[in-house]
C-alpha cells in the first residue's frame, strides 16, 4: 500500500501518521501538507527518520504538483484530511475554505481517478448536517440526515462531500466518506475550544465562553477517530458514508468546568462570557451505530481519563504551544476576541 495522507502536519493528520508508524503498518506513507498557519512540522518531527515516511510540502490545489506526486509515488490509497478547519476563521474570511476544501478536493479526486487508486477516503465532519434540537435528546445525526451546513466552513466541507459522492456515481470510484464529531487530544491547535482554554489558563488568562455556554458537542479522543478512519479505509464499502462519534455529548459549560477542575482554577476568576459566534450551531450528536454494526468499530477511550491525558500533554509540551501562540496567532486572537 502506498498511502497519501493530506494535511499530515495538522492535528488529526499527524495523529493518524503517528498511529500508522506506531502500529508498524506495512505501508509507504506520503505525508503531504501546505504548512498553513495550522500545519506544523514539529507534529511529525520524531517520526521523520522512519523509512516508511516521506514528507512533502505542497498545496492540494496545485494540479501539476499533485499529478506528479501520484505518479512518482504510485499512490494506491488516499486519506484526505487537508482542510481549512476552523469555523471562526471561516466567518472572518471564507475564500481559503472554498479554495482548499472544495477546489483542493476536486484536484485530489481527479488525480485519484487518473491513477485508478484502490481507495479514496474523505475525512468529513458532523457539521455538514447542521444543528439538532436541544429538547429532543434522542434525535441524532445518522448517515441519512440531509446535509444542512450553517457556516462557511461546513458549507465548504459539504460541497467537498458532494463532489466525492458524484465521483462514485459518475465514475464508480472506490470512495468512502467519514463524518466525525469534535476531536480532542495532543497536537490540537490552540485556537479550538479545549487547547485554547487549557493554554490560556496556563498563561494566567481568562477563557472566552461564547453565548450562554450551553451549546452541545459530542467529544471523541483523536486516537479513536484515527482508528475509525483506518477501519473504514480497510473494511468500508465504497460509496458509503460512515458517521464516527464518541457518544459523549457535553455542553461547553461542562467542558469548561472539567478543564477548570483539572487545572485547579475557579469559575469566577477564570471565565469570561463573550458575544456568541454568529450562526452558532446549538447541538451536534452522532449516531455511530452503522460503523459499529457493519465494521465493528467503537471508541476505546473514556472522556474522564482522556481529557486528563490531553491536559497533561499540554503541560508537558509548553514549547510546542508557546511557539504557536505568537506572531500570526496573536493577530488572529485580536481580530477574533477584541471587543466581544
Ligand atoms: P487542522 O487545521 O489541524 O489541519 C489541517 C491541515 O491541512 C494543516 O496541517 C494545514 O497546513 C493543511 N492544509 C490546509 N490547506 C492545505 C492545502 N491547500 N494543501 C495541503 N495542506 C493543506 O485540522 P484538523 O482538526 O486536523 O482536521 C483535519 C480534517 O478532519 C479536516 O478535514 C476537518 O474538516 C476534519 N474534521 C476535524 C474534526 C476536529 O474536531 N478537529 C472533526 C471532524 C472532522
Ligand atoms: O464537529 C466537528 C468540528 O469540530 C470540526 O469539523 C471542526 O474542524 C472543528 O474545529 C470543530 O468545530 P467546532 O466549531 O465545534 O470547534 P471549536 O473548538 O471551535 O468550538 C467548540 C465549541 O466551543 C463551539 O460550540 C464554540 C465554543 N467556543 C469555541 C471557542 C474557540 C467557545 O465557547 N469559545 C471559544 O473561544
Amino acid at each position: 500500500m502506498n498511502i497519501l495522507v493530506t494535511g499530515a502536519a495538522g492535528f488529526i493528520g499527524s495523529n493518524f501518521v503517528r498511529m500508522l508508524v506506531g502500529r508498524g503498518e506495512q505501508a509507504k506513507i506520503v505525508a503531504l501538507d501546505k504548512l498553513t498557519y495550522a500545519g506544523n512540522l514539529a507534529n511529525l518531527q520524531d517520526l521523520m527518520k522512519d523509512p516508511r515516511l516521506t514528507f512533502l510540502r505542497g498545496d492540494i490545489c496545485d494540479e501539476q504538483f499533485i499529478a506528479k506526486l501520484f505518479k512518482e509515488h504510485r499512490i494506491t490509497h488516499v486519506v484526505h484530511f487537508a482542510a481549512e478547519s476552523h469555523v471562526d476563521r471561516s466567518i472572518l474570511s471564507s475564500g481559503p475554505f472554498i479554495q482548499t476544501n472544495v477546489v483542493g478536493t476536486q484536484v485530489l479526486l481527479d488525480a485519484a481517478k487518473a491513477n485508478s487508486v484502490e481507495r479514496y477516503l474523505q475525512v468529513s465532519t458532523d457539521e455538514v448536517y447542521g444543528t439538532l434540537p436541544e429538547d429532543q435528546p434522542d434525535v441524532k445525526f445518522t448517515e441519512e440526515t440531509p446535509l444542512a451546513p450553517n457556516s462557511p466552513y461546513s458549507a465548504s466541507k459539504a460541497a467537498g462531500d458532494c463532489l466525492v459522492r458524484s465521483y462514485f456515481h459518475t465514475f464508480h470510484m472506490p470512495v468512502l466518506i467519514t463524518r466525525c464529531s469534535n476531536n480532542y487530544g495532543p497536537y490540537h491547535f490552540p485556537e479550538k475550544l479545549i487547547p485554547l482554554f487549557v493554554t490560556n489558563l496556563m498563561e494566567g488568562k481568562k477563557v472566552p465562553l461564547y453565548g450562554d455556554g450551553l451549546n452541545v458537542r459530542d467529544w471523541l479522543y483523536v486516537e479513536d477517530h484515527c482508528d475509525a478512519i483506518w477501519t473504514v479505509l480497510k473494511k468500508g464499502k465504497p460509496g458509503e458514508v460512515y458517521n464516527i462519534g464518541g457518544n459523549n455529548e457535553l455542553t461547553n459549560r461542562r467542558i469548561t468546568e472539567v478543564v477548570l477542575r483539572e487545572m485547579g482554577k475557579d469559575w469566577d476568576t477564570s471565565v469570561q462570557y463573550v458575544k456568541d459566534r454568529p450562526g452558532h450551531d446549538r447541538r451536534y450528536a452522532i449516531d455511530a451505530g452503522k460503523i459499529k454494526q457493519e465494521l465493528g468499530w467503537e471508541p476505546r477511550h473514556r472522556f474522564e481519563e482522556a481529557i486528563k491525558t490531553t491536559i497533561a500533554w499540554y503541560k508537558a509540551h509548553e514549547d510546542w504551544w508557546r511557539a504557536i501562540k505568537s506572531g500570526e496567532y496573536l493577530k488572529y486572537y485580536q481580530a477574533q476576541y477584541a471587543g466581544r
